[in-house]
């Protein structure tokens, strides 16, 4: 495995696998890297060639309150992960090669953008996208992996690329759970035994919502009303959002018909964390 921290690098080395005939797999990741990420590397290793992973906390996406300053960094454990997962190169690029000026090009998804996430995170998706976009660019790629627990970022990313016809293929990955449900993030590492245990609450809420549903429960007032039921019973999960939205243009419903997703937010103590699920599960979006 090699590591590279500069542009031209990462294009070089990934030129040279192209020119040899391989098939390119990417995974951006801002580090901090769990068996989330894994699944992502374990797919891109099993269908692609060569396997390119960009390590990059991406200040263009967090807001002024948020937490980018104190956002897990550690290379070396990062490193020695992907190493583990049979990557081939690891992208680590300081912010000066990222932006070695204030940027003045943005890429922007609308609409899929202003709800859910998109809400309560002005910009977010914005930086994500653009930042997406660049290490398109710089890598590359024949195929791009992103997680369907940021089941928005990976919705909005595939749209972007469908509308700007960027040469590449996005499979979403279904999220990883810990035994007890919740959802890998890099953020979990940030809760306190006590909110670890209550963050339980996020996915056993989306179980119910799932149960309702599988009974015949098609009013997504309903559902959302179920998740909160369950959530009532931990003082430490604070709403953000539940909302029942199409699987793909990410509008909430008002009738349940078609693939949706329960999407929601919560803060536990002062983390904020996201999950959803999709129903039905089959036909998922790959
Ligand atoms: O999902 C993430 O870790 C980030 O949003 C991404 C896609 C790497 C862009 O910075």
């Amino acid at each position: 495995m090699r590591r590279v921290t500069t542009i031209a690098e990462v294009r070089k080395a990934v030129a040279e696998a192209r020119a040899r005939g391989a098939r390119i797999g990417f995974v951006p990741t801002m580090g901090a890297l769990h068996a989330g990420h894994g699944a992502l590397m374990d797919a891109s290793v099993a269908e692609c060639d060569v396997t390119v992973v960009s390590i990059f906390v991406n200040p263009l996406q967090f807001g002024p309150a948020e937490d980018f300053h104190k956002y897990p960094r550690d290379l070396e454990a990062d490193e020695a992960f992907c190493r583990e997962r049979g990557v081939d190169i690891v992208f680590a690029p300081s912010d000066e090669e990222m932006y070695p000026r204030p940027p003045r090009a943005f890429v922007e998804v609308e609409e899929l953008t202003a709800g859910l996430c998109g809400a309560y995170r002005p910009g977010h998706f914005r930086g994500v996208t653009t930042v997406v976009t660049k290490l398109f660019h710089i890598v590359q790629p024949d195929v791009a992996y992103f997680g369907q627990k940021d089941f928005q970022q990976a919705a909005v990313i595939r749209r972007m690329v469908e509308d700007l016809n960027f040469p590449l293929e996005i499979r979403t990955v279904p999220t990883v759970r810990e035994a007890d449900g919740l959802a890998m993030s890099s953020r979990n590492r940030y809760l306190n035994p006590e909110e670890r245990r209550a963050a339980t609450a996020l996915y056993r809420g989306l179980v119910a919502a799932r149960e309702v549903m599988e009974k015949g429960e098609r009013d997504p007032e309903k559902v959302r009303a179920r998740v909160r039921e369950v959530w009532a019973e931990e003082p430490l999960v604070r709403e953000q959002y539940i909302e029942v939205v199409d699987a793909v243009d990410l509008k909430p419903v008002s009738y349940i018909d078609g693939q949706v997703a329960v999407a929601v937010a919560a803060f536990v103590g002062t983390t904020r964390l996201i999950d959803n699920i999709l129903f039905p599960e089959t036909g998922s979006l790959t």
